[in-house]
């Protein structure tokens, strides 16, 4: 028997009757797209906190149990035996790579890492001092005037060349973005270096390629911050319907070009109540400064007339320990004694955790650390510059929004996003 939901409209006593959709894991839906047609009312829900917006195979999140898959497939496992770029081709593919694949897809992505020289010059435009993310947005956007046939973009090997390219030229695009900010002069991506080496060698390196080295000779790039780096690519390599990738979908229903959709990904996700959040972190840790002012800003995050909030902490759908924390919290103990972590930072953190788990105000909203709380003290040790931090997020998410992107467009199902609105001016 199908299972259904029955609204009563209490003014008419009539009733209406809709289809529940079973999911595979997670909450069913009620289908409410002939809701309009049958009661002439809308549905009112700010913030999409109770709607699904589509059907998806790529991510799922359990908020309440704190768990996280790809593909079917929980981040522990990922984080733990694999390389960030076999996440990508998981994302892409549904399923991990053999070595051969492994390799080509390496390799085809260390071929598309350069960009085209014209695009170059586009830095040039924007000011001395520019944000990173904003610079990104823009070039990512421009990237699709030197791929403008977006309109045959329309079957699997053009949906994964399409993919493809745009993964392996945004590190370089974000490096650009960084060396256009502070005044440095650009470094080409190193075709013999992996993806994540290769970021930190373009943030790096001076002109010709070069090197800073230790003073006894040590290389510079140690694996294990090659390691660290792409863990965290990992861990933000999807997140499913959240406001960014909603961006994307929403761009991509329009029927525009693919990259202007990430763009717009991009900049969703330079808020400080979405990405935007790790580089707030890191400037909250700095203005509380010590471990005797935590119980302050505790205590203003918790006044509801102080708009101050405490950056990192909450989310809309973990409702306990968002489990990215938690593996960025193992990594940063494992990174400790290997890098320079700031120990002032780490114990004002760590310190901010310990009140706010233990804190009614905090309990009973449901408020746990995200992965932003303890990205920056990582990306801090790896010598990643505050305003890199959420273009290192855009990095890693952007094999999320495009294989949404590309989710989208064979889901036959699928409308341009126009959601209606509860009129109430003049
Ligand atoms: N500090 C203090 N109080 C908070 C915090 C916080 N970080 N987050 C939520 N609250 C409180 C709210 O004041 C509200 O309290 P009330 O019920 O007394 O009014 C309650 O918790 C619910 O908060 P909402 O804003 O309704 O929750 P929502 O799901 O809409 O927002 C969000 C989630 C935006 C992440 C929010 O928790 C926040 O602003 N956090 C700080 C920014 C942050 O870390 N963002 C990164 C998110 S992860 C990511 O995007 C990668």
């Amino acid at each position: 028997m199908k299972s259904t939901v029955t609204m009563t409209d209490n003014r008419t006593e009539k009733s209406y009757e809709f289809d529940i959709i079973e999911a595979t894991r997670g909450p069913s839906v009620v289908d409410i797209s002939k809701f309009y047609s049958e009661t002439g009312m809308f549905t009112y829900d700010n913030g999409f906190t109770s709607t699904a917006s589509c059907k998806s195979k790529i991510t799922f999140i359990d908020g309440a149990k704190g768990e996280l898959r790809y593909r079917g497939i929980k981040i522990e496992e990922l984080t733990l035996n694999h390389t960030y770029l076999e996440i990508c081709y998981l994302l892409l593919n549904s399923k991990l790579p053999n070595e051969e694949e492994l390799q080509d897809f390496d390799l085809e992505l260390r071929h598309r890492s350069l960009i085209h020289e014209n695009l170059r010059h586009l830095f040039q435009a924007f000011p001395a001092g520019a944000h990173p993310m904003a610079t990104l947005s823009a070039a990512t956007a421009a990237l699709s005037t030197f791929y403008y046939d977006h309109l045959n973009i329309s079957n699997e090997a053009s949906y994964q060349e399409m993919a493809r390219r745009i993964i392996a030229k945004i590190p370089t695009v974000a490096a650009f973005a960084y060396r256009h900010s502070i005044g440095a002069p650009f470094i080409h991506p190193d075709i013999d270096r992996s993806f994540s080496e290769n970021f930190l060698y373009m943030l790096r390196a001076y002109p010709g390629g070069k090197m800073h080295r230790g003073r006894n000779g040590e290389h510079i790039i140690k694996d294990i911050e090659v390691k660290a780096l792409d863990t965290i690519f990992t861990l933000h390599a999807d997140h499913e319907q959240n406001a960014s990738t909603t961006a994307v979908r929403g761009v991509a229903s329009t029927g525009a070009h693919p990259y202007v959709a990430i763009s717009a990904g991009i900049s969703a996700l330079w808020g400080r109540a979405h990405g935007g959040a790790n580089e707030s972190v890191i400037a909250q840790l700095k203005m509380i400064g010590s471990v005797e002012n935590v119980d302050a800003f505790i205590a203003r995050a918790k006044d509801p007339t102080d708009e101050f909030r405490l950056m990192g902490f909450g989310h809309r759908v973990y409702k306990n320990f968002d489990p990215r924390a938690k593996i960025l919290k193992g990594l940063q103990d494992q990174l400790k004694n290997e890098l320079n972590l700031d120990s002032n930072l780490m114990q004002i953190a760590n310190k901010i955790e310990e009140i706010a788990l233990n804190d009614e105000y905090f309990i009973s909203r449901k408020l746990y650390p995200n992965i932003d709380f303890y990205s920056g003290v990582i990306l801090t040790a790896l010598q990643i510059p505050t305003s890199m931090f959420t273009p290192v997020f855009v990095i890693g998410r952007t094999v999320g929004w495009i294989t949404q992107w590309i989710e989208f467009k064979k889901d036959k199902e699928m409308k341009i996003a126009r959601p209606r609105q509860l009129y109430i001016g003049k």
